[in-house]
């Protein structure tokens, strides 16, 4: 069954917007995984817009399934990710002015830095994602940098506009998903993902886990945090039957 990592940075998002404490997400990461989230994940990002270094660091003492810290390769950033050991870190490009994450990191042409950052973090216990665009080239770098995992950027898919877009994108996701298993790496998927999408990834061979935040907070503001996180759940489940 495919797992489900909870992205909880949208419940921050809500929280900055009045610059006070409620929602927590720490409180949501606890909700989420009650309701049977495999991980958390949050995004600290230069401009802190949302998570901030406090929550990234309770998160840390409360989170007793999986911590993955998503992150921009920077030194500030790197420097917290070895003082706070998350699980996991998955490294993407960040841009400033970016509303979300676009595309995906380009390892292949910054090989060198993207080994050391793995080793890195290796000596630290943390296990290493790259969140890369579905490409034989991308996938290929990941895997001679030393990445336990990658990420497979499912925006394209997600936001394709007719059968004929969305088919062409699996099938370029099919192929990364084979070539990133056939190099031992472990195989997950994210952005864009809502419980209609979600139908058609279940194509998509050797997918262990998917990460979702913006569909599922949007869901929650409406049923409660653990009824979303236990519909994802069953969405996923539906899949392997
Ligand atoms: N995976 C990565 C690497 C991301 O940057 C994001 C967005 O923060 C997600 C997954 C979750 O995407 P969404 O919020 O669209 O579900």
């Amino acid at each position: 069954m495919i797992r489900l990592a909870v992205n909880i940075d949208h419940v921050a998002t809500v929280r900055e917007a009045r610059g006070g404490i409620e929602p927590d997400p720490v409180h949501a990461a606890v909700l989420a995984e009650l309701a049977g989230a495999a991980g958390i994940v949050c995004h600290l990002r230069e401009d802190r817009r949302h998570v901030n270094d406090r929550d990234v660091r309770v998160l840390r003492d409360v989170v007793t399934t999986k911590l993955d810290l998503e992150m921009a390769a920077t030194q500030e950033i790197i420097d917290i990710a070895l003082d706070v050991v998350p699980d996991l870190v998955t490294i993407v490009p960040e841009k400033r002015a970016e509303l979300t994450t676009e595309g995906g990191l380009d390892v292949a042409s910054n090989l060198h830095f993207h080994t050391d950052l793995a080793s890195v973090m290796h000596n630290k216990g943390i296990q290493v994602s790259f969140f890369i665009d579905p490409t034989p080239v991308q996938v290929e770098a990941a895997a001679r940098c030393g990445a336990d995992i990658i990420e497979l950027h499912t925006g394209t898919f997600a936001h394709s506009r007719s059968r004929i877009e969305r088919e062409a994108e699996l099938t370029r996701l099919r192929l990364a998903a084979e070539l990133a298993a056939e190099a031992g790496m472990v195989v997950t998927a994210g952005h864009g993902l809502d419980l209609r999408n979600l139908a058609h990834i279940g194509s998509i061979p050797h997918l262990e886990e998917v990460s979702i935040g913006h569909a599922l907070v949007s869901r929650a503001v409406f049923v409660g945090f653990e009824r979303a996180v236990r519909e994802y759940v069953e969405a996923l489940a539906s899949l392997a039957t």
